[in-house]
């Protein structure tokens, strides 16, 4: 059986203070869970996270990487960079990446390519907007985001984790009901079925307000196969409920 992924988005929170507070309350509690466990942490507390989370069952997650391998891109990190600190996955794609800085599907798609080429695990992040949704376009836009990351990796396409974060969910207490999430997991699966025989093993993920109460009916569906959480991830009694949930 393939063990579900509970990531955690800690986006632009935290201070030195407030990560240890939480990684040691969530430590204290954790025991040996049935599920993985990743944190998505702000690259500027990647070593301090990196040194809380020695020899714990929790991984260590970034949540970008550069397109780029290295050399004059000021402010970038490279995936090189981040295998430094032992990270396992870096997020790549998310809406808030795509909304603010423009990153295109070809930018994800490299973005991906880095990570796997370092040996880091990306979580590819594809989502469609409100509007998109309304005009009956999820499928066609979760499809064309996903495409050109399998494109561009044709070979380790099952070395990803796909996270399927419908914008509108993402942050507004509104989440996808366990039908609609499984409706869209079942198209990106089939997707990737068509580009790997591996398929089965690759994780997809469901993120936007994943919380302690409805964590249960969205992992229950057969393609859900973990969480991308973000808010949640930031309140210890709140993740452990979904990563017990999640066995
Ligand atoms: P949320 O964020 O759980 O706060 O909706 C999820 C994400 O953006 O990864």
């Amino acid at each position: 059986m393939k063990k579900k992924l509970i990531a955690g988005n800690w986006k632009m929170n935290g201070s030195l203070a407030a990560n240890e507070r939480l990684l040691r309350a969530i430590l204290a509690e954790l025991g040996q869970p049935a599920c993985q466990v990743a944190v998505a942490v702000p690259s500027a507390y990647l070593a301090q996270c990196q040194a809380l989370l020695a020899g714990s069952v929790i991984d260590l997650a970034a949540q970008d990487v550069s397109a780029q391998e290295g050399g004059a891109f000021t402010g970038e990190i490279s995936a090189v960079m981040l295998k430094d600190f032992a990270v396992r996955y870096a997020i790549v794609g998310h809406s808030e990446r795509r909304q603010y800085h423009g990153e295109s599907d070809e930018t994800v798609a490299l973005k991906a390519q880095r990570a796997l080429s370092s040996g880091i695990t990306p979580i590819v992040c594809v989502g469609e907007t409100l509007a998109e949704r309304e005009a009956g376009r999820t499928d066609e836009v979760v499809k064309r985001q996903l495409a050109a990351v399998i494109h561009a990796n044709g070979h380790c396409v099952s070395e990803i984790v796909v996270a399927y974060e419908p914008v509108w969910a993402i942050g507004t207490g509104k989440t996808a009901s366990p039908e609609q999430a499984q409706q869209v997991h079942a198209v990106l699966r089939a997707q990737l079925k068509a580009a790997s025989s591996s398929a089965d093993r690759i994780k997809l993920l469901y993120g936007g307000s994943m919380n302690a109460t409805n964590a249960a009916s969205l992992l229950a569906q057969p393609d859900i196969d973990g969480g991308l959480i973000g808010g949640a991830a930031l309140k210890a009694p709140d993740f452990l409920t979904i990563i017990a949930t999640a066995a």
